[in-house]
């Protein structure tokens, strides 16, 4: 079954065969959920209520051409299934409705008004202090789960160890960035030609890549954030894996950073959640990094001068463990 809007009569059987549908429940209209790129996410509305159909393919849904793990669904799945027995992770997840394996096919309640912070590159103030609270108090919990066993979901983090650690760093890495901003590809040299810079890095991501012990969303950025009206809500957890809780605190730092929220503010983040220093700034300093230079780019409107400040605190953060 391969999803697409509008839905046919064959999907709405299939959704129904499997128990995703109830049997007298009628599809009212589907579209696309908002933006996204690695899969098909779908909101339909029934006459009963609404919810979000999500299924990954053997490539991103964006790009065809680029390989992906087609079972990441089933890790957002067993994520959710972790998180499902914790009263306060389970009331900042959407519910889940049904997974279905044979098409990776996962179907959650839709979040009514959500509306995720990709915003606040723009509007630092949207970073507030029960927003604060929400995503620490998030993160402390589920970096304390006792999770006995899930997936490595390697080749997610293969995919990701490449993007995150590896092709920003690489002189011949095909990326256009001055179509993104004239300028920026020269700019990058300053992170592709330092061999201390890029032995620190290769370092951690072979860290990224090895075991641990603490369940970890593995994508905590604003476009994961969804406010709404019953509170706050995480999603997209297909990166989800066993280790180092420093990496979700780090990348939630590092987007901070660059919405310009006041370092008084992520000051006082570290001290209410205090963890190994050294690898949050340089975890911290990489998701700058690559998010400046490299494919997944953000909706930041910052000049050239200012993203070279960026890099070099980013670099700073890297090869000098402190913030
Ligand atoms: N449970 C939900 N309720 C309401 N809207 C949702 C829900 N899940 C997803 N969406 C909307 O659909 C968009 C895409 O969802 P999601 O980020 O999970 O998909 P994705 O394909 O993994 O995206 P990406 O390529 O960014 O990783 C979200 O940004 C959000 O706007
Ligand atoms: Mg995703």
């Amino acid at each position: 079954m391969l999803l697409r809007a509008p839905l046919t009569q064959d999907h709405i059987d299939y959704l129904r065969k499997r128990g995703f549908l109830h049997p007298d429940e009628s599809v009212r209209s589907s579209g696309k959920a908002g933006e996204g790129n690695m899969n098909v996410t779908l909101a339909v509305a029934t006459d009963k209520r609404t919810i979000i159909l999500k299924q990954s393919r053997p490539f991103v849904a964006k790009y065809p051409q680029v390989p992906a793990p087609p079972e990441r669904t089933g890790i957002e799945y067993q994520y959710y299934q972790c998180l499902a027995s914790q009263t306060d992770l389970a009331g900042y997840s959407p519910r889940i409705i049904a997974f279905d394996p044979d098409s990776w096919l996962l179907a959650m309640e839709f979040v009514e008004q959500g509306a995720d912070y990709l915003k606040i590159y723009q509007q630092p103030d949207q970073f507030t202090e029960a927003l604060a609270e929400d995503l620490l108090n998030y993160l402390k919990a589920l970096h304390q789960l006792e999770v006995k066993a899930f997936p490595e979901n390697q080749a997610m983090r293969a995919l990701n160890h490449q993007h995150i650690f590896v092709l920003p760093f690489q002189e011949e890495n095909g990326f256009d960035l001055d179509g993104i901003q004239p300028g920026l590809q020269p700019l990058s040299r300053m992170i592709k030609t330092d061999p201390a810079l890029i032995a620190k890095v290769m370092q951690l991501g072979e860290r990224y890549l090895s075991p641990g012990r603490q369940l970890i969303h593995g994508d905590f950025y604003p476009g994961s954030w969804l406010s709404s009206p019953g509170g706050l809500k995480i999603i997209d957890t297909e990166f989800a894996f066993l280790g180092d809780p420093e990496f979700d605190l780090a990348v939630m730092l590092a987007h901070l950073h660059l919405a310009r929220v006041p370092e008084n503010r992520l000051k006082s983040l570290l001290e209410s959640y205090p963890l190994d220093e050294a690898l949050l700034a340089a975890f911290t300093g990489i998701e700058i990094l690559r998010r400046l230079f490299g494919l997944a780019q953000l909706p930041l409107d910052l000049s050239l001068e200012e993203k070279e400040i960026y890099a070099h605190h980013a670099i700073q953060l890297i090869l000098h463990d402190a913030f």
